[in-house]
């Protein structure tokens, strides 16, 4: 269902923020703020922020933020549409009934979809208990499953049939085309169409607020021939790098500890739920993906990694520390002799022995270390340094600086090295990762050039990760504050000073700037808006709110914005912010071109390259002296511009 936007707002500007919240958290005032103890982390001094005025909240704490929308979404677990529809029916707001707009007819074909495999979904757990279903209740016996993970997990089987599932839906009105949009029907060459899931065990996923968007089907027979898994193809409704298995059920359940459980398969997390460890997701059918930890990170800030130590478990251990570390987690391994995985576990020796070992998990450094020593790679110092810079590499990737000290102290004292050799170690890796992100943006051929050089493993996290880390500069965060809390700030920058998307430097930059652009033009209220915006990721949300609050505070010399203040007085932070990132943009490019000469031996390009550097350093230099004059003057937007 889609709520009219006018309405979204509405319920937005009607609902008193103090007071949802004040529901659930005890609130005291504290000059324009109202102040209490955060409901997303423990604590035991208050550091969770609500602003009644900008309608937004905020934690100091964890970093959790968001308006009164967002807060009903977390805090009591509901999708986007039913908070709004919570507040709406607590401040008497009628929704009209849907109208919406869908020209192509696209949302009419994913909602057919949807319902047809809700109704699918009912139907293979239907047949489960019938005598048709006795194969797969065998199966679903074997592995100790009991009828309550049975019916919450809406565990089923297929018919062994070619159109039993077809006919069933098809009687209900459902078209062809809608089935095959479901992923549940195949269309041969020659047009004959036939059920996909055929005598197998139904494991149903639902995407995060548990809505059927797939199936998983295992195979009841011995035959090799058959592959074990059958999973629901990539559609309009699944896309399955994008839904975890079992994370509709895990969240309370994760958001208690703020920790998840990310193991291999659906039937380790229906006996893991079934052994009590409810906060257990996994990534069937494909390896773990960003995406998919950006589904977790809102109900996360740890990880723990379950696998066996199979092939397969080494390399999914070894990608979850990666892509976790580079997504702000603390990331946790367990790896389980070979040949027994979470599910025969739990299954064999009872919860005890899992719950210990969850307990008492180690970080992936101690892990790795431990990984490192088992392949022999410590005994030897040349293999011992390319384990140490293994690890500096993923240290390299975590986006909180402030953890990078902390890791190197553990190194340093894990393998007795000197603490400041590592720091300037860790350091040099940053460097180059960095540029080398600037660099494939601004030339792909010296990009190649470079990886060539030196195929440094960091770089795989970093070049895939931009969202998960919100990477704003100082200054772009200025601009940004600018545009949202200055009266005719946004118009000004527009405007008189001609920023665009251009202006800003990094991604993250870039997105925001747009978003609050496409607000503005389609909605009124541009800060509540962006602050929802779907195509902003949490991290990038948070931001924002981390700038809205920032700008609140009497005590920074921002808050004189809030006053009327001479147009003069304005443009000197905007002049400033635009000049920072230009030459923040020159100094990234001088390096990357740095280093690109090193590894040039063409004296001709060479000489081109040393020719682009200087006249880039001048550029810099010129940019540097006109913060001297009056930030109205804006000339030096116009000099000639070196790239
Ligand atoms: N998987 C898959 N396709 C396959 C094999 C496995 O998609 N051909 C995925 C499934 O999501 C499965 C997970 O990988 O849940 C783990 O595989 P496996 O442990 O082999 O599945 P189980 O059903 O647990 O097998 P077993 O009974 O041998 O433990
Ligand atoms: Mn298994």
């Amino acid at each position: 269902m889609r709520i009219p936007e006018h309405i979204i707002d509405q319920v937005r500007s009607q609902s008193d923020i103090v007071d949802v919240i004040g529901e659930h958290v005890k609130l005291r005032r504290s000059n324009k703020n109202y102040l209490g103890l955060c409901p997303f982390h423990n604590e035991k001094t208050p550091s969770f922020n609500v602003n009644p005025e900008r309608g937004i909240y905020k934690c100091f704490g964890c970093g959790k933020a968001g308006n009164v929308i967002t807060f009903v979404e977390e805090h009591l677990h509901m999708g986007f549409v039913d908070a709004v529809q919570h507040l709406a029916r607590r401040g008497g707001i009628e929704i009209p009934e849907e109208q919406r707009d869908d020209p192509t007819g696209e949302l009419a074909r994913k909602d057919a979809a949807l319902r047809a495999l809700r109704e699918a979904a009912s139907f293979y757990h239907d047949l489960l208990a019938s005598s048709d279903g006795a194969p797969a209740r065998s199966f679903y016996s074997k592995r100790g499953f009991q009828q309550e993970v049975i019916d919450g997990f809406t565990l089923g089987a297929a018919p062994a049939s070619w159109d039993a599932g077809m006919k069933f839906l098809m009687e209900r009105g459902y078209s062809i085309e809608n089935l095959v949009d479901a992923g549940l029907v195949i269309t041969r060459e020659d047009g004959k169409t036939y059920d996909r899931f055929r005598g197998r065990a139904m494991f149903t996923i639902s995407d995060d607020a548990g809505r059927v968007v797939g199936f998983s089907a295992r195979t009841l027979t011995d035959d090799p021939g058959q592959p074990k898994y059958i999973n629901s193809p990539q559609s309009i409704v699944f896309d399955k790098s994008r839904v975890l298995y079992g994370l509709d059920r895990a969240k309370r359940a994760i958001s208690e500890h703020r920790t998840a459980i990310l193991v291999e398969g659906q039937a380790d997390v229906i006996s893991l739920h079934q052994a009590g460890f409810s906060a257990t997701v996994a990534s069937s059918g494909t390896s773990l993906t960003q995406d998919q930890l950006r589904l977790i990170k809102r109900y996360a800030d740890t990880i723990v990694l379950l696998f066996d130590s199979d092939e397969a478990g080494q390399k999914a251990i070894s990608r979850g520390i990666e892509l976790g570390l580079a997504g702000g987690f603390d990331v946790k391994c367990i790896m389980l002799p070979p040949g027994t995985d979470p599910d025969s576990l739990v299954r064999e020796r009872g919860a005890e022995p899992l719950g210990l070992l969850i307990k008492n998990a180690p970080s992936w450094l101690a892990f790795q270390t431990d990984r490192f020593r088992h392949q022999g790679l410590l005994n030897d110092p040349v293999q011992q340094a390319k384990a140490v810079r293994t690890m500096l590499e993923w240290i390299a990737s975590i986006p909180d600086g402030l953890r990078h000290q902390f890791l190197l102290r553990d190194l340093a004292d894990t393998f007795r090295l000197d603490e400041g050799m590592l720091g300037s170690e860790l350091r040099q890796i940053m460097n180059r990762s960095t540029s080398s992100r600037v660099e494939s943006r601004a030339s792909n051929r010296t990009f190649d050039q470079q990886r060539g050089r030196d195929p440094s493993p960091a770089r795989t996290p970093q070049t895939e990760i931009p969202r998960l880390v919100a990477v704003l500069l100082p200054p772009e965060r200025e601009l940004i504050r600018v545009s949202l809390t200055v009266e005719n700030g946004l118009a000004l920058i527009l405007h008189d000073y001609h920023v665009t998307e251009k202006t800003f430097w990094s991604e993250g930059g870039q997105r925001i700037f747009r978003r609050i652009l496409v607000a503005e033009e389609e909605h009124g209220e541009v800060v509540q808006h962006v602050l929802n915006d779907e195509d902003l990721s949490t991290d990038e949300r948070r931001e924002l709110a981390d700038i809205l609050f920032a700008a609140n505070t009497p005590s920074e010399s921002w808050g004189r914005f809030n006053v009327e203040v001479p147009t003069y007085d304005i443009a000197r932070p905007i002049r400033d912010a635009m000049l920072n990132i230009e030459i923040h943009r020159l100094h990234q490019r001088i390096d990357i071109m740095t280093q690109t000469i090193e590894s040039t031996i063409d004296i001709d390009e060479r000489k081109r390259f040393m020719y682009q550097i200087t006249s880039m350093i001048k550029r810099r230099e010129d940019l540097r002296r006109h913060f001297e004059d009056d930030p109205r003057d804006l000339s030096w937007q116009h000099d000639a511009s070196v790239s």
